[in-house]
């Protein structure tokens, strides 16, 4: 959730650490900070509220000094406020630390070193860390940071300075992501890649235990024991522009007109004359048939595209599929064994709850398949098998292009679990085949008419509720426009199967309430209309998302936005589109940041 980054190199250190921090404010945005050490003096300066706060700060107060560690908050342990942004500094000596994750015993471990003499000033859980290898250091930052660790429970990733042990950057990560970046001259840690990507291309993916010795010469990874680890140098492919937002107000606008390519490039070396295949994929169809149940967990937009999946493999490959929320997943008793097939979805690939679950699951022994967007992400390491969504970085909170290219990648698992199983007739592949490839052109006629979503979102932007509506893979559509306009523009949203509201949620329904019905299913069309007439007799304004040339009573609706016919097992992807665009412009309308909805944060690394 917080991104941490650090730098030791020739240059001044601010000029990295608060560029660097800049990219990874997607992660926590609440308070930031940065520690500088110099000739041995350490020199702690941080602000609640943006970057920009910090940034203002040094740059009429400039920080010397070429070694140092920086921080971007999303409160977890106290509320947002300058002393509870991090670095923390140890009450005595010359300990500082940026920390990502949660320390689940701190309380136990404050006491303990209140015992020892240390003192407190903030309310985080993260001031235990830079006590701790304090009270363990004898002059080897090292050597006290893998003491310390050995009483930390709970997830973290760390930058350590000491200004007794100068020039130096010690780090390590246990269940919270962490790179480190080799510069000529310079090295960097950091949270996630955006962060050093203008610098170099040649970083190292740490792995959970290991810890990082950096200095202007380089990093020495190694184990606790100060062994050294060969790591492999892992080169970054895509370009710095990717994480830049490239003349769009917002990342999340660019993002949105990204996924015509998005899902191009997710398609490409997918689909060929024999159907559907994966690089480097060892499922078989003796391990189908093998297989006693199928999960795929995940949580928020990527729960949303996982429903989506259960459809497609359902239909096209007869196996039945349960999709479960990775936090409710992980403390049921789900009657995972080693024959079952666990089907995890990320685009992070960090998501502390999706990572959990994989790990269980892989300890009972079951076969695991990752689908993420981000290559070396932690999930894309531990599974068995790896299929990237070729979104690109993806750098608002709320989530777009990974999803389309999510529920594409789950309609291409279906059509292979088909073909493996011989139940995906030639007829239906060919279709879903041309009605894939088709999807980036639909798209952008979808973003030729956003001015049309424009108009919509002026309407929805005066609204305390909505309502969104739809039946089958529309449902599951809903269910992803309604969390789309609630993060971002604060109204509240509810999404209920067109079929379920005579059961409960029609009550809420009063004279001028917004519904928005999602018709793009065809047999269900009708029965959608029906759940419409309803709402609208009681006072509902509707708006429908319905294909061009589809004969609709128009009296039913206040307003009907049209996208064009596809496939009905795509049409989500197309759909969807117009709901990303009726979300940014509700929030633009109410002039809200829309890449930095309040409370949230991109990169889930907490539970
Ligand atoms: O990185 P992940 O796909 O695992 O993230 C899961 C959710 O945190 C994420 O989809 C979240 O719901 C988005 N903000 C939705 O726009």
């Amino acid at each position: 959730m917080c991104g941490i980054v650090g730098y030791v190199g020739k240059k001044r250190a601010t000029n990295f650490l608060i560029d660097g921090l800049s990219k990874l404010e997607y992660r926590g945005y609440d308070s930031a900070g940065v520690a500088v050490e110099n000739d041995g003096k350490v020199t702690v300066v941080k602000h609640k509220g943006r970057l920009s706060n910090l940034s203002d700060d040094l740059d009429k107060n400039v920080l010397e000094g070429t070694v140092g560690i920086g921080h971007t908050r999303w409160a977890t342990h106290g509320e947002p406020s300058d002393i509870n942004s991090h670095p923390h500094k140890s009450s005595k000596g010359n300990i500082t630390v940026v920390h990502n994750g949660i320390i689940e015993n701190y309380l136990e471990l404050r006491k303990w070193l209140k015992e020892q003499g240390y003192e407190f000033k903030s309310q985080t859980d993260t001031e235990v860390v830079p006590n701790l290898i304090h009270y363990y250091y004898e002059g080897d930052l090292f050597k006290a940071v893998v003491k310390a660790t050995e009483r930390l429970e709970g997830s973290y990733a760390l930058g350590v300075i000491c200004g007794d042990d100068p020039d130096k950057v010690v780090a390590v990560r246990k269940d919270s992501p962490l790179i480190v970046g080799l510069g000529e001259g310079e090295t960097f840690i950091a949270s996630d890649i955006p962060a050093v990507i203008s610098y170099t291309r040649n970083v190292y993916l740490l792995d959970d235990n290991e810890f990082v010795l950096v200095t202007r010469d380089g990093a020495e990874v190694l184990n606790s024991d100060g062994s050294k680890i060969d790591k492999e140098v892992y080169k970054v492919t895509w370009s710095a522009d990717a994480a830049e937002k490239g003349g769009y107000d917002s990342f999340m606008m660019k993002e949105i007109h990204e996924q015509p390519k998005a899902i191009r490039d997710t398609l490409t070396g997918k689909i060929s004359n024999n159907g559907v295949s994966f690089e480097g994929f060892n499922l078989t169809k003796e391990d189908l048939d093998g297989v006693d149940r199928v999960y795929i967990v995940a949580c928020g937009t990527a729960y949303h595209a996982g429903l989506m999946g259960k459809v497609a493999i359902e239909k096209f490959a007869k196996i039945p599929v349960e999709v479960d929320i990775a936090s409710e997943f992980r403390y049921r008793e789900p009657l995972v064994t080693n024959k079952t097939l666990l089907i995890t979805v990320s685009q992070s690939g960090e998501t502390a709850d999706t990572l959990a679950v994989l790990r269980d699951c892989k300890k009972i022994g079951a076969k695991t398949l990752a689908i993420t967007n981000v290559v070396g992400s932690t999930i894309s390491r531990e599974a068995d098998n790896v299929i990237y969504t070729m979104a690109g970085p993806e750098i608002a909170v709320a989530s777009t292009k990974a999803y389309t290219t999510q529920v594409v990648v789950m309609n291409l698992i279906g059509m292979y679990f088909g073909q493996l199983m011989g139940s995906l007739t030639n007829e239906s592949a060919k279709e879903l085949e041309e009605a894939l490839t088709l999807l980036p052109e639909k798209i952008e006629e979808v973003l030729a008419k956003k001015e049309e979503l424009e108009e919509v979102a002026k309407i929805l932007a005066k609204e305390q509720d909505v309502f969104f509506l739809g039946r089958g893979v529309d449902y599951a559509l809903a269910l992803e426009g309604s969390l789309k306009l609630k993060e971002i523009t604060y109204i509240h949203s509810e999404a209920y199967a067109g079929g379920e509201l005579k059961h409960g949620p029609i009550a809420l329904i009063e004279e001028g309430t917004k519904v928005i019905a999602l018709l793009t299913q065809t047999k269900l069309r009708e029965k959608m209309v029906s759940n419409i007439v309803e709402v609208k007799a009681r006072g509902a304004e509707t708006i429908g998302v319905a294909y061009e040339g589809d004969e609709i009573d128009e009296s039913v609706f206040n307003k009907i936005v049209r996208i064009p016919k596809v496939l009905n097992m795509v049409a989500p992807v197309v759909a969807a589109v117009s709901l990303q665009l009726l979300a940014y412009y509700t929030a633009k309308e109410k002039n809200f940041d829309i890449d930095k909805p309040r409370n949230l944060a991109k990169s889930v690394t907490v539970e």
